[in-house]
């Protein structure tokens, strides 16, 4: 998808790809790039909605320049500030300092904290205020920590058009070829996943509007098949498992334990099981275990013990869980451990930290190479996980 195309008659995308990062937000390996989404809309006033991040605010104000055609622009609504989309607000001003910054009392109030605003400059709107372009109604929607607090919608009434800041983004520049589910999916859990409630309290709002077309803040437009993406956010955010399967996380100093963890898979689709997803917690991609730990609803953490504790891996995980605010969910406990297992404990202790977690009777302890007594024990408990 190149960069330069039209969202509707009025609508132009101005915003960038971003191939050169590594990782997003210092901390997301994003092996496809970035999207920091920018838009256009030409009516007899002119608006920008939101900038990119400064790292590639050259290639923005040239997006931006090309597609005025000689114009300026009349306002920037800022729908989220954290600095990929507003950094470049800056430099945006440098080159328009005519244009008003359009944003929410919240906004300006933390926009002062990365740059000194006149505030003859801002219009300060409230949640349903309008602003009328011309022929284009833009109306106001303030959606607090989704996922910061001054984070707003905008939705254009005439071409129905929900810019929806960073909610329905995902991870990957607009050119990856990549479907939008698994990237959005690891993005939001990430990224969004903490403030579930928040989401369904905008889901009810977006549920009023006539939405023809979704632009985020990142990721592709969405236009077609909007149901799809709703009832997706409708999912995560409430917290209920999206996928048949079991989940398999493991931490294994000697590989004793990542045997087991195969072992169980292996047993898991021999019985039935419809999926078994299996993350090495050392090598693989933290973030993505923590997506599939959200994505299926029985979950098997298997771990070696470790300074009288779980080893270092799984515990970071289940920390990154319980700050995602992970809930709701069946887990099924693993250790290994040579003299004095340990894991299961520990690992009991973070999750008894988390909302609605239900960890089964059957707990596998195996002392260091797996034998026949713990693969009887595996069968036992994935028989209890296909039930
Ligand atoms: Fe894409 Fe919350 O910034």
């Amino acid at each position: 998808m190149n960069t330069d195309f039209m969202v509707t008659n009025d609508i132009r995308y101005v915003g960038v790809n971003d191939h050169d990062i590594d990782l997003f937000e210092g901390q997301y390996l994003v092996p496809n790039g970035m999207a920091y989404n920018s838009y256009l809309i030409m009516d007899e006033k002119i608006a920008v909605m939101d900038t990119v991040d400064i790292r590639k605010k050259e290639d923005f104000l040239t997006n931006l320049e090309n597609a005025l055609n000689g114009n300026v622009p009349d306002f920037l609504v800022i729908s989220h500030i954290e600095p990929d989309h507003a950094s470049s607000i800056g430099a945006f001003l440098e080159k328009y300092p005519s244009a008003k910054l359009v944003g929410n009392a919240k906004t300006f109030q933390m926009l002062a904290l990365y740059f000194d605003i006149d505030p003859k400059q801002t219009l300060t709107v409230k949640d349903g205020e309008t602003l009328s372009l011309g022929r284009h109604e833009l109306q106001f929607i303030l959606t607090p920590m989704v996922h910061w607090p001054e984070v707003m919608f905008t939705y254009d009434c005439l071409d129905k058009v929900l810019f929806s800041a960073d909610a329905f983004g995902k991870f990957g520049a607009l050119d990856a070829p990549e479907d939008w589910t698994c990237e959005a999916r690891r993005y939001y859990f990430n990224i969004v996943g903490k403030f579930g409630m928040m989401v369904q309290t905008v889901l009810k709002k977006a549920a009023a509007l006539d939405i023809q077309a979704i632009c985020p803040l990142h990721g592709p437009i969405l236009k077609e098949n909007l149901e799809f993406y709703l009832n997706k956010y409708q999912i995560w955010s409430s917290y209920q498992p999206e996928s048949e399967g079991v989940f398999i996380a493991y931490a294994s100093l000697h590989g004793n334990t990542a045997h087991a963890a195969q072992k169980l898979g292996e047993l898991l689709l021999a019985k039935g099981c419809p999926k078994a997803a299996i993350s090495d917690l050392a090598r693989d991609d933290m973030a993505e275990a923590l997506e599939d730990a959200f994505r299926y609803g029985k979950v098997v953490l298997a771990a070696s013990s470790y300074n009288a504790g779980v080893m270092p891996f799984m515990e970071d995980f289940l920390h990154h869980l319980k700050a995602k605010n992970y809930q709701n969910r069946t887990i099924a406990l693993i250790e290994n451990g040579s003299w004095a297992p340990s894991a299961n404990k520990a690992m009991a202790d973070i999750l008894s930290q988390m909302k609605d977690i239900t960890i089964l009777s059957q707990q596998v302890t195996i002392r260091g190479a797996v034998k026949a007594e713990d693969i009887s024990a595996l069968e036992t408990l994935a028989d209890e996980l296909v039930k």
